[in-house]
């Protein structure tokens, strides 16, 4: 899809890989409605693109809540007349205490933004894109949703099933025109990541710096080339795409599949 002329929601745009993916689109020409909970983070992204001569517009949504999705697609449709890309980006990890230790409230909200969102999400645009010819959904999962993630198993499982929803969803494009892929970032330099360093002060800080130093991070920017390329490749469809360091990207194929089509699949009588 070229995007010059579209519309794209990008949820978790007030920051991060959200941000750097709503500059790009709206460098290209497309209009972008930014749909964070940090309103204000949404608010600054906004105004960087309209320094930069790009349209957008920003919305507060807590994208747990149907409500909020909903007055999404509302705000989109107002504003810009509906919209032709979704990007379900918006995600936390898990925090501390680490699992197993991590309270049942706490790692449900993982679950609630990193992977149900992302459903809800999916199945709310499903029929505004199908009634408007088409469209793409990008979904932000991780490489943590392709290996298993020791740091933080929840999030692992989360993102995996991310990876699956997308890989489930290659039926949507001869049903609806509507492509579906996921994008599967290494370690990212932004807040989700170094955030954690705001908790310390002192030698603690310092040595937890030093650390994170240490580690090969990709800039956000990467991750947003790659969102973009997916959305322009017409072909790409049902793929999670995963971005390591210096912008190597690789298609990640599921470890195995059924010796069916997913059409006979589909056929199969349900109880
Ligand atoms: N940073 C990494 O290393 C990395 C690696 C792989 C995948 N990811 C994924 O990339 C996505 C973006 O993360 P990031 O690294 O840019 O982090 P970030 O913290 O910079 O941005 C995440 C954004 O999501 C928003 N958000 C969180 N919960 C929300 C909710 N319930 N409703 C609305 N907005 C909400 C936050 O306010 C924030 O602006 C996430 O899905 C994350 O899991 C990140």
């Amino acid at each position: 899809m070229d995007v010059r002329g579209k519309v794209a929601i990008v949820t978790g745009g007030g920051s991060g890989i959200g941000r750097a993916t709503c500059e790009l689109l709206a460098k290209n020409g497309a209009s972008v409605v930014v749909a964070d909970w940090n309103e204000a983070g949404a608010q600054e992204t906004v105004a960087g693109i309209a320094a930069a001569g790009g349209g957008a517009a920003a919305v507060k949504v807590d994208v747990t809540k149907d409500a909020d999705l909903e007055r999404m697609f509302g705000f989109a449709r107002d504003t810009y007349g509906g919209f032709d890309i979704l990007h379900n980006n918006a995600g936390v990890t898990s925090g501390n205490p680490r699992w197993p230790d991590t309270p049942v409230d706490q790692w449900m909200r993982t679950v609630d933004i990193d992977l149900i969102a992302v459903i809800r999400g999916m199945q709310k645009a499903i029929p505004l894109l199908k009634a408007r010819g088409g469209g793409v959904i990008i979904n932000t999962a991780s490489l943590a949703g392709l290996f298993g993630f020791q740091a933080d198993p929840v999030y692992s499982a989360a993102k995996h099933g991310v990876v699956g929803i997308t890989r489930a969803s290659v039926n949507l494009l001869p049903e609806a025109n509507i492509r579906v892929n996921a994008v599967c970032p290494a370690v990212v330099r932004t807040p989700l990541v170094t955030s954690g360093l705001d908790a310390l002060d002192g030698a603690a800080r310092a040595e937890a710096e030093r650390r994170m130093n240490m580690m090969p991070m990709l800039p956000p920017e990467e991750i947003a080339g790659a969102v973009y390329d997916l959305i322009r490749d017409d072909t790409a469809t049902g793929i999670a795409m995963g971005v390591s360091l210096n912008d190597t990207r690789r298609v990640v194929d599921p470890p195995i599949t059924l010796p069916v089509t997913s059409g006979d699949a589909n056929a199969l009588p349900r109880r």
